[in-house]
This record gives C-alpha cells, sequence and structure tokens, in this order.
C-alpha cells in the first residue's frame, strides 16, 4: 500500500466514502436497495459509481480506523489499482485504518492471494508543515507496528534468540543506534542467574539486546527512557509444562521483546529530544536433560535468591535479571517501562484487548492509559496492594517466583518484578503485561489474526506527549 497526500481530488479506479452516523448523502435509491444502513463494519462496493460505501457509526478515531480498514479489505477484493478518499480531519486514524488494516501474514502461504497494489490518494483541505509532519510520523508508526506483527507471527523455528538480536542489529543499522548483543558469557560473568536458567535447556543460546537511541547533535537531550522487554520466542512452560492447548500460539512471547524493537525502529524518525534506551531480554524456555526446575533457588544480578515453583513463570525471571541490568548500566533514568506477556491472569482480569498497567506510581500509570487510550490501544490499571505482596514470600530464598494464592496473578506478577526495581527507581517504573492484545485467535477490530503489534504506539504517544 502506497499512501499520498493531496489537496485535489484526484481520477482513481474507486473512491472511499466514509458514511458517518448512519447519515446516506449520495446514492441513496440504490444503496437502500442492497439494504445498506451503514452500520458499524458494513461495507460494500458499488462498481459503477466506482464507490465503496462504509460505516462509521461514530466519528471517534477507532470507529474511523476500523471503517478505513473494512473499507481496505473490500478493496483488496478487487483488482483496483488506486483509491481516493476526501478526509476533513484526523488524518493519523486514517492512516492507522489503511496501514494497519491492510497487513496480513503470508509468509508461510505457498500460494499468494496475487492483491494487487495499491496506491490510495488522500485529499486533504491543505498540506502544511504540520500536516505533512502528521503524516509522516503515522506512516512511520504503522510500519514499526507491522513489523512488529511480522516477528512475532513468525514461527519460533524461524525466530529464535540469534535472528531477534540480528534483527535489533539491522534495526540498530537502519537508524544508527548503538547496539550490543550480550551472550551466556556475559550472564555468567555477571551473575545474571535468573535469566541464564530459563534458557538453559534449548538449543538456541540467549541473548541480550541492547539498543541505545541518543538525538543527534544540536537537540538537547531532555529525558532518559529505558524500555525493557520479555522476549520469550517460545514458551512451553519448561518442565511445568503448558498443556497443549496452552502452548498453542507462545510464538507470541516474544511480543514485548519485539514492541521493544519497533519502538527504537521509530525514535529516529520521531526525531524525539530524548535517550531511549531499548532492553530484551531473548530466551527460549523448553525441556530437557538439562532444564531449570522447579525446586531450584536462583542468583538474580541483583544479588536477590528466588526459590523456583513454577518454570512457567518465567518471563518474569527474565525481566529480573533484565531490569537489574538496565539500572546498574543506565544512571538517571526518568522513566523505566517494561513490557510482557506475563500473565494469561491478566487476560483473565481485563479481556483479551486491553494491557494492563502496573507500579508503583498511581499518576503514572494513569499517563500511561491515557496515552494508550489516545493512540487506539486498550489499557486499564491494576492496582498493588500489601496482603498480595505477602504471597509471594518463599521459606528457603528471599521471594518465590510463583504467589501462593491462586487470586490476582496480574499483579502479583507486576509486584514480583518490584523486587528488582531499585529504590530510586520505584515511581519511574511501570509494568506493562501485554498477554491479551499481543495475540489474538481471531481478527479484531482493524487487527487481523495474530499479532497486533501491542506496546509500539502506546509508547510513542507517551514518548511524544514528554
Ligand atoms: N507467557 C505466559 C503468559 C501468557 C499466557 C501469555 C497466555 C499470553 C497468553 C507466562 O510465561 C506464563 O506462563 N504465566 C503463567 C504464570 C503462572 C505459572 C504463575 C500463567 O499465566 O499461567
Ligand atoms: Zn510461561
Ligand atoms: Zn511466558
Amino acid at each position: 500500500m502506497n499512501l499520498n497526500l493531496t489537496t485535489k481530488k484526484i481520477k482513481t479506479d474507486c473512491e472511499i466514502v466514509l458514511i458517518k452516523n448512519k447519515k446516506i448523502k449520495e446514492n441513496k435509491e440504490i444503496l437502500k436497495s442492497l439494504n445498506f444502513k451503514g452500520n458499524d463494519e458494513e461495507c460494500i462496493l458499488l462498481p459503477e459509481a466506482q464507490k465503496i460505501y462504509v460505516g462509521c457509526e461514530q466519528t471517534d478515531h477507532d470507529s474511523i480506523r476500523i471503517a478505513v480498514a473494512t473499507a481496505v479489505k473490500k478493496l483488496n477484493t478487487t483488482n483496483f489499482k488506486s483509491a481516493y478518499i476526501k478526509i476533513k480531519e484526523n488524518l493519523n486514524a486514517y492512516i492507522d485504518g489503511f496501514e494497519l488494516g491492510n497487513y496480513t501474514f503470508t509468509h508461510y502461504k505457498s500460494e499468494d492471494d496475487n492483491i494487487v497494489e495499491k496506491n490510495i490518494y488522500i485529499e486533504v483541505d491543505k498540506i502544511d508543515k504540520n500536516i505533512q509532519k502528521e503524516f509522516e510520523e503515522s506512516v512511520a508508526i504503522c510500519n514499526s507496528v507491522n513489523m512488529v506483527r511480522d516477528f512475532v507471527n513468525t514461527t519460533p523455528e524461524d525466530f529464535y534468540p540469534e535472528i531477534m538480536a540480528k534483527n535489533a542489529l539491522s534495526i540498530a543499522k537502519e537508524n544508527s543506534l548503538e547496539c550490543k548483543i550480550l551472550d551466556e558469557d556475559y550472564l555468567e560473568e555477571n551473575n545474571m542467574g535468573s535469566m541464564l536458567a530459563v534458557g538453559r535447556a534449548s538449543r538456541h543460546r540467549s541473548k541480550l539486546i541492547h539498543l541505545t537511541y541518543k538525538p543527534s547533535g544540536k537537540v538537547k537531550t531532555k529525558k532518559k527512557m529505558v524500555l525493557v522487554g520479555k522476549g520469550l520466542t517460545y514458551d512451553s512452560g519448561g518442565l511445568s509444562l503448558k498443556p497443549s492447548d496452552f502452548m498453542v500460539s507462545m510464538k507470541s512471547d516474544k511480543s514485548g521483546g519485539c514492541a521493544v524493537l519497533g519502538i527504537l525502529n521509530t525514535i529516529a524518525a520521531l526525531n524525539l529530544p530524548i535517550e531511549v534506551h531499548g532492553i530484551v531480554g531473548a530466551v527460549e524456555n523448553m525441556i530437557g536433560g538439562d532444564a531449570y526446575k522447579p525446586d531450584d533457588v536462583l542468583y538474580a544480578k541483583n544479588g536477590k535468591t528466588i526459590e523456583v515453583r513454577n518454570t512457567d513463570a518465567e518471563g518474569r525471571l527474565v525481566l529480573a535479571d533484565c531490569l537489574c541490568y538496565a539500572q546498574d548500566e543506565i544512571a538517571d533514568i526518568d522513566y523505566i517501562f517494561d513490557f510482557a506477556t506475563l500473565t494469561g491472569a491478566c487476560v483473565v482480569g481485563v479481556g483479551e484487548y486491553t494491557s494492563g498497567i502496573m507500579g508503583n506510581n498511581t499518576a503514572l500509570n494513569n499517563q500511561v492509559v491515557k496515552s494508550a487510550l489516545n493512540c487506539g490501544e486498550l489499557a486499564a490499571t491494576l492496582p498493588f496492594n500489601r496482603y498480595l505482596k505477602k504471597t509471594l514470600k518463599s521459606e528457603i530464598a528471599d521471594i518465590s517466583n510463583i504467589s501462593s494464592t491462586r487470586y490476582g496473578g496480574a499483579i502479583t506478577a507486576g509486584m514480583f518484578l518490584d523486587n528488582f526495581i531499585k529504590k530510586e527507581n520505584k515511581e519511574k517504573w511501570v509494568h506493562i503485561d501485554i498477554a491479551g492484545p499481543a495475540f489474538v485467535e481471531s481478527a479484531w477490530g482493524y487487527n487481523p489474526h495474530g499479532a497486533s503489534g501491542a506496546g509500539v504506539r502506546l509508547a510513542l504517544e507517551f514518548m511524544k506527549n514528554l
């Protein structure tokens, strides 16, 4: 898909028309005879008139995204080469609809659908600097979201820690970022026994990825932001093996790490005056003679001991060491966010379309929710409390990797991570559990089956508003 801005009507193979608030203004008769009412997600192609009509019951951004995505799908059933749409405002929502709604993952299909590459012309009243900037930024963000979707949808056979590291290197090269790839020797030398244990039974060596963006020359750096991602390229559960039905789709357990890569891939394009660090723990959780076990006690980088009671609660073990690494290596952090498909409990709690936002700073948590809602992601805060905190106590180590209660699992996972946040960073840290929206088995809104790229837009929106 090739998006273009214009200030004139362009002659194309077809025009896309959003029917807002069910108010049909043209071709009334024929649309009525075809029983088109303008409901959400209702879409019709009138070949003679060369028009695609799509319902958009409300005019909020998400309704626009969904309507445009619906129209794109209709367009893709044709061999039209070009389409035109006239808009008044909310350019970024239209771009999201086009770019995110057009995404499909066909890498493993032997026959492609022969979708003709489309040229889309978006007519706006005027093209000034601001509109041009909004256009370019929105396209850049969507491209990163789609890149993340590709990464996450790729099978564990084709996307393992080393491949994740290779992708990080090429992102770094393209965007002039610094990139460090640290291997298991480094983890061992630096006492990162928690992360190291999780990957031990895998034939793929674990990698710690560290990307850094520093604003160029003249730009005065205002804030320093750290993003940490859970990059489990596969989560079989380990010896606490997942039941078969729960294992399917666990290639998506790398979504947090991939989101971090996607965010770093866009920062340079947005030219933000922020120093941004992206840290990803890329690990595969498998079974085997060398696997870590329930009953093991692990030594994390900050010296804390962790009793393993369930090897399927592995994400927090990887993140614990990654969070320690981040805080040891980077001074004067302003914000430290982690992104992780951490718990099924979060999906149960807030539903599969919503991310769970946790941390010690209520105002900051709320700010993150606001950023999410502003850019088309869904998020809700989940509050910590002193009683759930106690359920992580261990008889033989400093802390247990699972809670003793079966309730509140998203929160106890977040509170586990809190043990690896230094005092000075307590209020600067936000944990974002994307277990629900990162990967959904059936299409929703403008997201197709599979990976959604959750977290990318949320983080960039937050950073744009700093
Ligand atoms: N990767 C899973 C969480 C998950 C579940 C992500 C469903 C996406 C969809 C995580 O590593 C895990 O297995 N968590 C356990 C924790 C439990 C053992 C305390 C869970 O949620 O069941
Ligand atoms: Zn797990
Ligand atoms: Zn996991």
